[in-house]
């Protein structure tokens, strides 16, 4: 099983080795060079992430396998390449996509994401679970943001690899991600043993609202400190770092970031038209729910007055109101 492992290991440090010499050094890349410049993806930036491009070939990864000895069989298995059905032969998984080296946490390959460079479906095709890669125990980008995350005590916790990879250029190096599914029990306790918080800093759509909504309870309930940045409407980080730059994104996003509480009070508000009267009750009485369920008095009496203060209320009747709703949810 160890010679197995190790030859899976040594194939995708060949193989992501190719795939960068293809899209830095062959006419075959310059669709993708072009793709990436377009993202405004810095040189340096793509040597220091490893990114490349697999050509646009069904044999061309097996190929280069085969000549070099390794089994074709034990190459499916380590997800490079894939085929029909078990007798068939092996042919390349990824084909004519950007490719995102994918490290464990020792900085070794293990896996690759891979983007289309038009619209296809999938957008983007990731390797499989295999003896390497175990989706819900890994993080993208941890072996390069650790040292940043435990000298800030804080990492900052993006939706997709580009966002990781948007943030590092411009300057923010303690971004990791999840690999494509929503964040596991395991990844928030790697999260934990490096940093007392995190920000989350997901898309701003309805998936991003809800995954952040679950991340959070995950690495609440391992122990970490939550933040979540808000990126206006419609936008993910890498949008607003290439509109607004990576200062702004520090500035005026990361900085801003809410804690946990006040996040889920402004969504809750975003529900609700406040200028109508009827609604502004309902959203005081959701707001009142909300500010229920915090397990701190001291928390509890601070949103409680900001309540009271926004919409001219007296802090007793706020106050009487959240306790009948407090026995209520006993
Ligand atoms: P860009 O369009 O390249 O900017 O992608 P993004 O980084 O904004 O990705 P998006 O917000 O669409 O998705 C976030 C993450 O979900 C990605 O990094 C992937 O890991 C994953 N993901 C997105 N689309 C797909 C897909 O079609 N298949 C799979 N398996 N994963 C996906
Ligand atoms: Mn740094
Ligand atoms: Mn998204
Ligand atoms: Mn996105
Ligand atoms: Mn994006």
């Amino acid at each position: 099983a160890r010679k197995r492992k190790e030859s899976m290991l040594a194939a995708h440090d060949l193989v992501a080795k190719l795939y960068h010499h293809l899209l830095l050094n062959t006419d075959h890349g310059s669709r993708a060079r072009n793709y990436l410049l377009n993202r405004q993806m810095q040189l340096a930036t793509i040597e220091e992430f490893g990114l490349g491009y697999s050509l646009e070939s069904w044999d061309f990864i097996t190929h280069f396998l085969e000549k070099r000895g390794f089994s074709l069989s034990l190459m499916e298995e380590a997800g490079l390449l894939s085929r029909k059905d078990k007798n068939s032969r092996p042919f390349d998984r990824f084909r004519g996509r950007v490719m995102f080296p994918i490290h464990d946490s020792q900085g070794r390959v293990v896996a690759f994401g891979a983007r289309t460079l038009g619209d296809e479906q999938p957008k983007y095709l990731n390797s499989p679970e295999t003896p390497l890669f175990n989706k819900s125990q890994l993080l993208f980008n941890l072996h390069r943001a650790r040292a940043h995350i435990r000298r800030q005590q804080e990492a900052i916790l993006f939706e997709g690899y580009v966002d990781v990879i948007s943030a590092w250029q411009a300057g923010v190096h303690n971004g990791i991600a999840s690999l494509g599914t929503s964040l596991t029990e395991q990844q928030a306790r790697l999260i934990r043993r490096n940093a007392e918080s995190v920000i989350l800093c997901y898309d701003s759509d309805q998936a991003g609202i809800e995954a952040a909504f679950k991340g959070a309870d995950l690495l609440v309930a391992a122990g970490c400190t939550v933040k979540v940045a808000q990126m206006p409407k419609g936008m993910d980080p890498d949008d607003y770092i290439r509109q607004h730059g990576g200062e702004k994104f520090k500035q005026e996003i990361l900085l801003n970031a809410f804690s946990l509480p006040s996040y889920r009070l402004q969504v809750i508000r975003s529900r609700y038209a406040l200028n109508d009267e009827t609604e502004r009750m309902k959203f005081i009485h959701e707001a009142l729910e909300e500010i229920s369920r915090l397990p701190s008095a001291v928390e509890r009496d601070h949103y409680l007055r900001q309540l009271a203060d926004e919409f001219h209320l007296s802090l007793d009747a706020i106050k009487q109101e959240q306790r009948k709703i407090f026995k209520q949810q006993k």
